[in-house]
């Protein structure tokens, strides 16, 4: 028996920052994403293996399968079949570009294919939602917006990738691992900054003001809170002991052309997650000027553009 399943990276607009959980990985605030369509994370899954094996992008990484062996159980059942699992992603998995998101999405979808259970959507984001708080959210198209709810998360799509396309352009600045996984990040972050209950508390307005951007499509709206909610949770993170600080000079230098590129009148905004990469989401006919933009800078090693794409999904 075996299946393959493709699920796409997203990015989050108003993040995802810090657990009430930390055993279910439950998240302590609401997050709104938009998913990528342009890059995906392929992962195909045979159940003829003598023992769980896993390779990614060509490579044996039994590093990497404890995590994901621990959500094939989660959906298939400790007593499952062993699972030779392979992963193919079309962009840098090193690069904290939300690999994991891709990864933990097509993983769950595809053991349930494998296995033949029958588990609807939301089932299946708060199954990869266990392994990674932000997978949940790359099961849905579009917009996405994930919401707590007692003992789970309650995930949907807010607006589908046609009727508002965006392009997303990744600027990476760096292939280094990081030096912190946002796992434990968000734990120092809970435990020792002081600007961390403040976060939380006003993660509703901010989850509100970009959920009504974006049903008007409101793009001057959306940039405000999505650039506000993004550098707030670099300040909760800066402030923690000891700090943590993902940027490097051409993290700022991208800003700065964001910067630029606004007061020109080009319709972009920024966002950065627990590493170095800018990710500068515009509207479609400024792409091209903003990949250039992004590409003169000195430090940016390689940009990707992306527009919007579906859930994850059973290929084949
Ligand atoms: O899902 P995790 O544990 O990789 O955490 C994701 C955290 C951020 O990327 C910084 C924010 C987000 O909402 O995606």
């Amino acid at each position: 028996m075996h299946v393959t399943a493709r699920a796409h990276p997203n990015i989050a607009l108003v993040k995802y920052w810090g657990k009430r959980d930390s055993e279910r990985n439950l998240p302590a605030v609401g997050s709104i994403s938009i998913t990528l369509g342009d890059l995906w994370t392929d992962m195909h899954i045979e159940t003829d293996a003598q023992a769980d094996e896993l390779s990614v992008n060509d490579e044996p990484r039994p590093d990497l399968l404890p995590r994901i062996a621990a959500c094939l159980d989660t959906v298939a059942g400790d007593d499952r079949r062993p699972m030779s699992v392979t992963s193919k992603s079309n962009f840098p998995v090193a690069a904290g570009l939300a690999s994991s998101a891709s990864s933990f999405a097509a993983a769950v979808v595809a053991a349930a294919g494998v296995s033949g259970q029958e588990l609807c959507r939301e089932e299946l984001a708060n199954l990869a939602g266990r392994a990674s708080g932000s997978a949940a959210r790359s099961l849905y198209e579009g917009f996405v917006e994930l919401e707590n709810a007692p003992d789970r998360v309650h995930v949907r799509s807010i607006r589908d990738t046609s009727s508002w396309p965006l392009s997303v352009v990744v600027a990476i600045t760096s292939t280094l691992p990081k030096s912190v996984g946002s796992g434990e990040a968000m734990e120092v972050s809970r435990r020792t900054s002081p600007f961390y209950e403040r976060w939380v508390d006003a993660q509703a307005d901010d989850l509100e003001r970009a959920r009504t951007a974006i049903l008007a499509r409101d793009f001057d709206a959306l940039a405000e809170v999505a650039e506000h909610n993004c550098l707030k949770m670099h300040s909760v993170m800066w402030a923690s002991r000891p700090p943590m600080v993902y940027w490097n000079a051409a993290t700022l230098d991208c800003m700065q052309v964001v910067r630029q590129l606004q007061s020109d009148g080009v319709s972009v905004f920024f966002t950065i997650d627990a590493g170095p990469q800018v990710k500068a989401i515009c509207l479609p006919e400024y792409a091209d000027q903003v990949r250039d933009a992004m590409a003169a800078i000195d430090g940016v090693e390689q940009v990707m553009t992306s527009g919007l794409g579906e859930g994850a999904h059973l290929l084949g």
